[in-house]
């Protein structure tokens, strides 16, 4: 009896340093064990940097089907070291006491990004956001409050972007409404012609649709909402309040047409910087990236930035975030997931290193990158 439980003590024991065992080199598609040894659950994430540490935003995802549905929230992780990361637990619980609250569980809860606001002291956390029971159609956003920076995050508020608002770059001829002409925009417009800018001013009173999105706060100190807009087929860059809780009708519309999923977005040497998806749900498609000196445009689109084997697809994975490395020059990464939708708590991650042959982004299908 003694001899097998000290077996079995020493075989934890091992176990749990295995598990304990640092990174060194990011676990591209494979399971990315937390300081438990349980595989992280931050999917379709963002990170915060603050204090000399990284905080990774991430869906927190169930096993199976119902994994594509929010039936927790959002889940936190922090480290100093990229590698290795430890469990913050969830930083925004969806809603079980209210069927008829926003983020009620069974929600569809999205690519959640943190950014820490200097002037109110506040973190705010937004995220996609599609009411329960609608699939796909309210193109919502929400966002969350919190004092402190792994939560608890309390829900602010949720809904469309700009409502009422032209976006700076249309011309005068263009402003006009769809009085009476809309019904035929109803249905599914997945690709179709978008020249006619008729899903701006469909959503122009109830406000712009808002999907996939990226956070980003530049120099300044203003902060950018980035979001697929418009049936998914033109991104708006919107700039937010000086709180970051709202936009403050000041946007851009870009790439228009060009049905864009995943924005990720980055400064360089006064340029930014953007890398997305084309728009095929959860299977991988070829990315894209862009250029700009204005973060409002005009933006100059560049070549799918996965290069190599299986660029078509991204190397299987779809962009989240663009990550600048702290207190290293010149050295960004591209967070990506490896979505498996069938079991979604089992998706995993790809992160790679950002290299720049002149404006253009190159990321190449490395096994175990490091930064
Ligand atoms: C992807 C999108 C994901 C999720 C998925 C649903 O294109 O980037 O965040 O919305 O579609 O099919």
């Amino acid at each position: 009896m003694f001899q097998k439980l000290l077996f079995f003590t020493l075989f934890a024991g091992l176990a749990q340093f295995a598990n304990a065992a640092p990174i060194e080199a990011f676990p591209n598609g494979e399971i990315w064990p937390d300081q438990n040894g349980v595989h992280i659950n931050a999917h379709g994430g963002g990170i915060l940097v603050k204090d000399s540490t990284y905080y990774w935003f991430g869906e927190h995802k169930i096993e199976g089907d119902a994994g594509n549905y929010a039936q927790v929230g959002v889940h936190c992780y922090s480290s100093t070291d990229l590698y290795n990361w430890k469990d913050e637990g969830i930083a925004l619980s969806v809603v079980t006491d209210s069927p008829t609250h926003p983020i009620t569980k069974g929600c569809i809860l999205e690519r959640p990004k943190v950014i820490f606001n200097p002037k109110t002291q506040k973190y705010v956390m937004w995220f996609h956001l599609e009411l329960k029971g609608r699939g796909y159609s309210s193109a919502y956003s929400g966002v969350a409050v919190s004092n402190t920076v792994t939560g608890p995050y309390t829900f602010h508020h949720a809904g469309r972007a700009n409502p009422g608002v032209w976006p700076i770059n249309l011309p005068d001829s263009e402003k006009s409404l769809l009085e009476g002409k809309a019904p035929h925009l109803t249905g599914s417009f997945f690709h179709k012609d978008m020249s006619a800018n008729d899903f701006l001013k469909r959503d122009f009173k109830q406000g712009q649709m808002q999907r996939d999105m990226t956070l980003f706060v530049d120099d300044d100190g203003k902060a950018y909402h980035i979001f697929s807009s418009e049936e998914n087929g033109t991104t708006h860059i919107a700039q937010l309040t000086d709180d970051f809780l709202n936009h403050n009708g000041v946007y851009a519309r870009v790439f228009v047409g060009r049905f864009m999923e995943a924005p990720a977005i980055a400064k360089r040497n006064g340029k930014y910087y953007f890398v997305a998806s084309g728009c095929t749900g959860w299977a991988p498609n070829a990315g894209r990236s862009a250029v700009a000196d204005n973060i409002f445009g005009p933006w100059k689109e560049l070549k799918n930035p996965f290069m190599g084997k299986d660029a078509h697809i991204s190397f299987g994975a779809q962009s989240t975030f663009f990550l600048k490395v702290q207190g290293k020059e010149d050295t960004y990464l591209l967070l990506s997931d490896m979505w498996r939708p069938k079991n979604a708590i089992d998706g995993r991650y790809l992160w790679l290193p950002v290299k720049f042959e002149g404006d253009q982004i190159v990321l190449k299908n490395v096994k175990n990158p490091k930064y």
